[in-house]
């Protein structure tokens, strides 16, 4: 990290919902050692008077930060979502607050990965018919209908992380892995690309899906699609719950055209642990269903608490703001010996004169500058000399359109 001398104590951080031990180390190791932290989520007006005089804050998927909330939090200066989605804060009033918002997209990457290459094994095998006969008191030894993986073919749909990690996993115990994808990507190991869809649906012994939910993944898997798919294919779909019809898969296994499916991700999933499950794939023997946990290991939320707190870190050390799911994003150098100058602000024209004008009324000897925009917002980060009028900030606070400004040194 860049070494900064401002004091990090007075960064005042609060994280909620039990974030992960790891994020606190990393964040005390850089020196911001001013962190409360509480195991529940907090709501409305209870989370804005916990907020009122927090510099960064730390989230997971439960606190809801609305527009009205961000409004009383005067000070904040950043939000890390301590997990992959961030549709829980009101992005867009984040933005026009000036506050940039940091997740961790990738930090499960391996997780589902793993989970997906076990599915595919147990479904070849048929082990989850065979164990819950087993449950019932059944011994049914046959070899009837069970395959190893090695040497079929992997279809991958969507090349992506997930995707990719995969295949390589799944090279390394001897299958063939085809891929399809909306752009053009780097194979990794042998993979082999397939621009027809049907084409892969008809070679692939198990299909894997990794695309995003968008228009255009809705109901990928639909009806015509699955009776493309390879007699006794399985399916396996870990990545969003609309991108499988699920009526027509559960017709497709009930008259046997697939051998098994493995279920991470529903198009209606329960909302918490108390709500009841319900979906046609129940009672079917040959699905593997599991709650939507394809991300969720220990190993995942190590990665995520530890990623979401360096980007806070590098966000408050130096004025990064790469990866910001909401802002603009400037990559920035270190900064050594010089004072930094951070100003957010509306992004109307004539701004930027202003700013250097109130920079050159005040003698400033600027050594770089760097500017981004997001729609109605602009960031534009100052490199100058340290022997500088400390005017300046109040000069730069007062420039019409200003949202807030910063110096680190
Ligand atoms: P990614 O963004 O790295 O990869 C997605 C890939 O899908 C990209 O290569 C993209 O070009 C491709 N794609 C987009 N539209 C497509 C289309 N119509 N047809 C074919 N390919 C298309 O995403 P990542 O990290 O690999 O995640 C994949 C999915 O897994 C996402 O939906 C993500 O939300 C989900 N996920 C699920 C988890 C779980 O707990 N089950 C955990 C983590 C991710």
């Amino acid at each position: 990290m860049t070494a900064t001398s401002f004091d990090k104590k007075r960064i005042k951080i609060l994280l909620l919902e039990g974030v992960h031990p790891c994020a606190v180390e990393a964040l005390k190791a850089d020196g911001y050692g001013n962190i409360t932290e509480l195991k529940h989520a907090l709501q409305g007006d209870e989370l804005a008077r916990a907020i009122a005089d927090v510099h960064m804050l730390g989230i997971r998927s439960r606190t809801q930060l609305t527009a009205e909330v961000l409004d009383k939090a005067n000070r904040l200066m950043a939000v890390g979502c301590f997990c992959i989605g961030t549709n829980q804060v009101d992005l867009d009033a984040a933005l026009t607050a000036g506050v940039p918002v940091f997740n961790a997209p990738y930090s499960n990457t391996r997780s589902v990965a793993e989970l997906v290459l076990a599915e595919a094994i147990l479904l070849m095998r048929g082990v989850p018919e065979k164990t819950s006969l087993m449950h019932e008191g059944v011994w049914q030894k046959s070899a009837a209908d069970a395959f190893e993986v090695r040497g079929k073919t992997l279809g991958v749909i969507g090349y992506g992380n997930i995707g990719s990690q995969l295949g390589v996993l799944a090279e390394g115990l001897g299958m063939n892995v085809i891929f399809h994808d909306v752009v053009r990507k780097l194979n990794l190991g042998n993979a082999r690309q397939i621009d027809d869809l049907d084409e892969l649906l008809q070679s692939a012994d198990v299909v894997s899906m990794h695309v995003p939910a968008t228009d255009a993944t809705a109901n990928l898997m639909n009806g015509a699609r699955l009776a493309r798919m390879k007699d006794r294919a399985v399916l396996i779909n870990a990545s969003r719950g609309n991108v499988v019809d699920i009526p027509a898969l559960a017709a497709r296994l009930r008259d046997g055209h697939l051998l098994g499916a493995a279920i991470d991700v529903f198009p209606h999933e329960p909302r918490s642990n108390n709500e009841p499950f319900v979906s046609e794939l129940k009672g079917l023997r040959n699905v593997i269903l599991t709650p939507h946990i394809g991300g969720s290991t220990q190993e995942a939320q190590e990665n995520i608490g530890r990623e979401v707190a360096e980007k806070l870190v590098r966000y408050s050390d130096n004025g990064s703001t790469r990866t910001a799911v909401n802002f603009p994003e400037v990559a920035l150098p270190a900064h050594p010996g010089q004072h930094r100058l951070l100003h957010i602000h509306r992004n109307t024209p004539g701004i930027l004169s202003a700013i250097n004008q109130a920079l050159s009324d005040a003698n400033v000897n600027v050594s770089g500058q760097y500017l981004q925009t997001r729609g109605d917002v602009g960031y534009v980060v100052i490199d100058i000399e340290a022997d500088y009028s400390r005017d300046v900030r109040a000069a730069l606070a007062a420039v019409p359109g200003t949202i807030r400004t910063r110096v680190l040194y």
